[in-house]
């Protein structure tokens, strides 16, 4: 047999691996995980907690979703629990999309979707956000026929929020299923979470890698009205949460207190960080989340290369369209943050 890529699935054949650093103890800005470090109830959990390891996990995890539940003053049924948020999203497209299916995906924005519309046999239509990087709900619901679209307030990697007004008027006149990835929502505040139930065609994911500080755990939610969750509950893989994660993320549901700290923080350093970056000759875009979008002064490649080599990795942006020569950075503590901006600027001295 011919080993080429001809044997692949049609729609997956030009994919790459995903990002995938080579780390030798570098400070990681580069992924927007929570810089206060691992979560603490989850941590506690670990350490005093044993579990019997010849047994299954909860088959729909319902210690979590209740917890959930309580949250966000949901029922358990409204809600799906994972293996992150990544695998609600191709439980999303796996419900609803058919071979050869479009879905609406905006530019720019997260860029698994497309990789999640494409395993599941659909078509992505991309549509540009505006010039100010919000939603062109016109053009988004001027596609008949495309089954979802899918949208991240805040949006990754811009870090601004739609505006709500736009989200509501996507929800009315789309005619297929309407995702809200709230991963960042924490951030934000309030998001769509808790309407799920007033709308036939919505669905609301989130993640406990971010603001809870647990990506190593792999824990993801989403949220929709009871019809919609029952179809997608048919359709997720059983088990795919398993048990010491989903009894380490209800403990950090119960832990509200360490969220709200994380949440404070990202609020007091961003606009700091904003005008350190200002100050070195960046373009930086405003943010509703926990990292920056700017525009570099110097090439993106030298700047992303020359930090790494000082220790520090930021993710880079600027080879793709609309975020040309953007890199974005998390938001740190005021050290990490007097750290990466001190690196930053020898990088740009050097380059000048
Ligand atoms: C917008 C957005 N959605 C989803 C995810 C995936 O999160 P998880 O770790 O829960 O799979 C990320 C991770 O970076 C993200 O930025």
């Amino acid at each position: 047999m011919e080993l080429d890529r001809s044997i692949m699935r049609e729609t997956t054949r030009d994919f790459q691996t995903y990002y995938s650093p080579r780390l030798s103890g570098e400070v990681r800005m580069d992924t927007n995980t929570n810089v206060l470090g691992s979560n603490p109830a989850a941590e506690r959990y670990l350490k005093e907690s044993r579990w019997d390891l010849n047994g299954y996990p909860d088959t729909y995890s319902r210690g979590l979703r209740e917890a959930l539940a309580d949250l966000y003053g949901l029922e358990p049924e409204n809600l799906i629990a994972g293996n992150g948020s990544d695998e609600m999203l191709d439980v999303i497209f796996k419900t609803f999309t058919g071979w050869g299916d479009d879905c609406v995906v905006p530019v720019p924005s997260y860029t698994l979707y497309d990789y999640f519309v494409k395993c599941n046999g659909g078509k992505s239509v991309q549509i540009d956000l505006t010039e100010d990087f919000q939603l062109d709900v016109d053009s988004m619901v001027r596609h008949k026929g495309a089954k979802v679209t899918i949208v991240p307030s805040p949006n990754n990697p811009t870090g601004n929020c739609f505006r709500q007004k736009d989200l509501e008027d996507l929800i009315a006149r789309f005619e297929g299923i309407v995702v809200v990835d709230e991963a960042y929502a924490e951030y934000s505040g309030d998001g769509m979470i808790g309407k799920v139930e007033e709308f036939d065609n919505l669905v609301v994911t989130r993640t406990f890698s971010k603001a809870y500080a647990m990506a190593a755990l792999r824990v993801g939610y989403m949220a929709a009205n009871r019809k919609l969750s029952d179809m997608m509950t048919c359709v997720k893989i059983p088990y795919s949460l398993n048990a010491i994660s989903e009894g380490a993320a209800i403990a950090a549901v119960k832990d509200q207190d360490f969220v709200r700290r994380s949440v404070e923080m990202v609020r007091t350093e961003r606009p700091k960080l904003e005008a350190g970056l200002r100050r070195l000759g960046f373009e930086p875009f405003p943010s509703d989340s926990n990292f920056i979008l700017a525009r570099s002064p110097i090439d993106h490649e030298a700047l992303v290369g020359g930090l790494k080599e000082r220790g520090v990795l930021i993710r880079d942006f600027g080879s793709k369209r609309r975020t040309e020569n953007c890199v974005r950075p998390t938001v740190g503590t005021a050290e990490l943050n007097a750290l990466m901006l001190e690196k930053m600027e020898e990088v740009i001295g050097s380059c000048r």
